[in-house]
């Protein structure tokens, strides 16, 4: 009769071809001899499946599945039309702005390391992380600078989708979208204006919510302002500057404006941005061109 097994196949008794007692010892070599020719296949093992689960290679279907598996890449479709990625088309100016957004949250959360809204020591805080702060004069102007190009790049994006007729139907939804985008990153940059409490902020934000108060209908110099009560204490100035002057309580409004609420907001309609980008059909591409051979066949019919 057969000796009984156990489900790994193992001899119960212990007993191995060569006569040796076989302990977890022994097993346990057995089981890594296995493992061993994986380990040394990172890329076929049990380690590198559950982490990728599928294998690297050039085939088109793992190209996907690497792509619509990837947290970082599967908001890419995985197939694209190539003529409509084509840098002479897009200018790459959606991404470029995209890309200094990620700068500016980055370095905007190393500044606050800094920073404090606060009419005493605002202005200090930016002279001291300007000439005493390690890397601090560069921390500042990437943050400047970003923000400049990033109000650039957006326009110019914008100028791209119009050139390129890319908000007409079924992308209007998205144009709009955009139009709400540009507004915010001009808002980020205006808020950001006041915090260092120098002169020039000071003075830009006064001249910025002076106009506010011209405001239609919430203004108490603007059209139907004054008929609905509005006054110089509850109008949309105040509420933006938290006073009827541009004092400690604008500078803290600024602050929240510009650290917390605007790019919170950004943020979410950037999500709707690049999710109405896949699903309109992707980026819309140039015209279809028809080769002059291809054209000949059409007219022939
Ligand atoms: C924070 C600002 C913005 C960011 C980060 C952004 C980002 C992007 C990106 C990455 C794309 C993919 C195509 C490309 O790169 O050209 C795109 C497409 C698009 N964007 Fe923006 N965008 C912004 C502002 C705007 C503005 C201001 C408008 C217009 C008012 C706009 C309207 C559109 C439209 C209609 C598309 C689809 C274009 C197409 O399919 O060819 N976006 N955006």
């Amino acid at each position: 009769m057969e000796e009984p097994k156990n489900t790994n196949g193992n001899d119960p008794a212990g007993a191995n071809g060569n006569g040796k007692k076989d302990g977890p010892l022994q097993e346990l070599k057995e089981k890594s001899r296995e493992a061993i020719p994986m380990l040394l296949k990172p890329r076929e093992g049990r380690v590198w499946k559950s982490i990728f689960r599928h294998p690297l290679d050039e085939k088109p279907r793992n190209r996907s599945l690497a792509v619509l598996q990837n947290v970082f890449l599967h908001l890419h479709p995985a197939r694209i039309n190539r003529d409509a990625v084509r840098f002479s088309f897009t200018w790459g100016m959606g991404g470029i702005t995209f890309y200094l957004f990620i700068i500016l949250t980055l370095t905007g959360i190393f500044l606050m390391f800094y920073y404090h809204p606060s009419k005493v020591v605002a202005f200090r805080d930016i002279q001291y992380l300007e000439h005493n702060v390690p890397f601090g004069k560069i921390l500042r102007n990437m943050h400047r600078w970003a923000a400049h190009a990033m109000i650039i790049t957006a326009w110019l994006h914008m100028m791209r989708v119009f050139f390129t007729g890319s908000y007409k139907k079924p992308r209007e939804f998205n144009w709009s979208v955009g139009v709400i985008l540009l507004v915010l990153t001009l808002l980020m940059s205006f808020t950001g204006y006041l915090l260092p409490d120098d002169q020039l902020g000071f003075w830009a934000v006064t001249v910025g919510t002076n106009m506010a108060r011209a405001t239609p209908l919430l203004g108490h110099e603007g059209p139907g302002g004054p008929e609905l009560g509005m006054t110089a204490f509850n109008d949309v100035r105040f509420a933006l500057l938290g006073g009827s002057i541009v004092d400690a309580n604008a500078l803290l409004r600024a602050y929240i404006w510009h650290c917390i609420a605007i790019p919170v907001l950004a943020s979410i309609f950037m999500i709707v941005h690049f999710w109405r980008v896949r699903k309109d059909g992707g980026i819309s591409g140039p015209a279809p061109m028809l080769l002059e051979s291809e054209s000949d066949q059409v007219i022939r019919g």
